[in-house]
């Protein structure tokens, strides 16, 4: 019998409880992560495996959470490929740069990629070692449209112009590019797993920006070459993506065996179209984690409503904003434990 309730939840099978987790769920809404943050670098905090490890632990220690996620970024491969970038202050990433062109495709490096990540796999060991066996621990990448965008834009963008113009313009460049990022971010999730994940989440937030057919042409080949690798190891993969309403069921044959689902549909809709037996996470929208007790609660309750006999993990359409008040938090999680034993 499988202790943790999150791992039972993706696997299909009943718990006593909802698990739940937060997307960003280290971060600066934490003040001990501040801390860190005003004597360490971003890539500094990462790069350190005893700090990543500290990192991934604090908000283990604050809530009553059933996993965490390795303290990392999805623009960790970027350098271990060649492709040099920093987080300015304030700004987000910043690519020195940016990929796009067929010359700056060929020279991106795969060969002992993976093996230039190294720190994250010993984050993860140190994590597994003093984390208790009923919390998971999550592993990631981002999955390759997200990462291309990055890599192609060279920062954040609105409208990922230059993303899909070297879709529509330079097909085969576009092919290559997703090709190198597929196989980097595979051999780094199977890593991670050796090292102690017991699941892995592949983060494509931005692929909403696509329309239906430009991701069934462009991402899908490539997504589902990742989540058909990963499956083999029978560790189970979360795919989650933002803004995906309108292609849920393609990204859900893409692979994965938990869905991610942001709060712009309604749980109930996508179990009644993908079928009742799909695993899904989410979907509180994260300003709701801002919003007055009385109004956070009724949303969790809606939630949870929905969800009922369902195979569900309670989680936010998107990761946790910096602003958002810890007491709040502690009401969900409070919430989701009441509810558990009234069930
Ligand atoms: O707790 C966790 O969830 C684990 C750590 C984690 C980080 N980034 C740390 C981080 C995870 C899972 C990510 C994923 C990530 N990174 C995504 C996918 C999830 C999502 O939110 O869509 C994306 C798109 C990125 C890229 C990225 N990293 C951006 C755009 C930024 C700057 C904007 C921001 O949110 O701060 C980062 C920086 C970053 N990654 C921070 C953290 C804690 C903030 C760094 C700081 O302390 O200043």
């Amino acid at each position: 019998m499988e202790e943790s309730r999150f791992l039972r939840v993706c696997l299909g099978q009943p718990s006593d409880s909802t698990p739940v987790w937060f997307m960003r769920q280290a971060g600066r809404y934490l003040e001990e992560y501040r801390r860190l943050r005003e004597r360490y670098g971003m890539l500094e905090l990462c790069r350190t495996p005893e700090l990543a490890a500290e990192v991934t632990l604090q908000p283990i220690r604050r809530f009553d959470l059933d996993a965490a996620i390795i303290f990392a970024d999805i623009l960790l491969p970027l350098d271990a490929m060649g492709v040099r970038f920093d987080f300015a202050r304030g700004e987000g990433p910043v690519i020195e740069k940016p990929v796009r062109t067929p010359r700056d495709v060929r020279d991106l490096l795969v060969e002992g990629a993976e093996s230039r990540l190294d720190y994250v796999y010993r984050a993860i060991d140190i994590v597994r070692s003093k984390l208790p066996s009923r919390t998971a621990l999550i592993g990631f990448a981002g999955a390759p449209f997200t990462v291309a965008s990055y890599m192609i834009e060279g920062g954040h963008s609105r409208h990922f112009a230059a993303t899909k113009l070297m879709m529509y313009e330079q097909p085969d460049t576009w092919d290559l590019l997703m090709r190198k990022i597929s196989q980097v971010t595979t051999r780094y999730l199977l890593k991670q797993i050796e090292a102690g994940a017991q699941v892995v989440q592949l983060f494509d937030s931005w692929v909403g920006c696509l329309s239906r057919q430009d991701y069934l042409d462009f991402v899908f080949p490539y997504s589902r070459s990742i989540l058909s690798e990963i499956r083999k190891t029978a560790i189970p993969v979360i795919h989650f993506g933002t803004g995906t309403s309108t292609f849920l069921d393609v990204m859900h044959q893409a692979g994965g065996s938990v869905l991610g689902v942001d709060w712009r549909i309604e749980l109930q809709d996508v179990w009644k179209w993908l079928g009742r037996g799909v695993v899904l996470q989410g979907n509180l929208d994260p300003v709701a984690l801002l919003a007055p007790k009385d109004m956070l609660r009724e949303r969790v309750n809606r939630i949870l409503d929905q969800a009922q006999g369902h195979a569900h993990i309670f989680n936010l359409g998107h990761g946790i904003l910096p602003q958002t008040p810890l007491d709040n938090v502690e009401v969900v999680v409070e919430l989701i434990r009441k509810r558990a034993l009234e069930r």
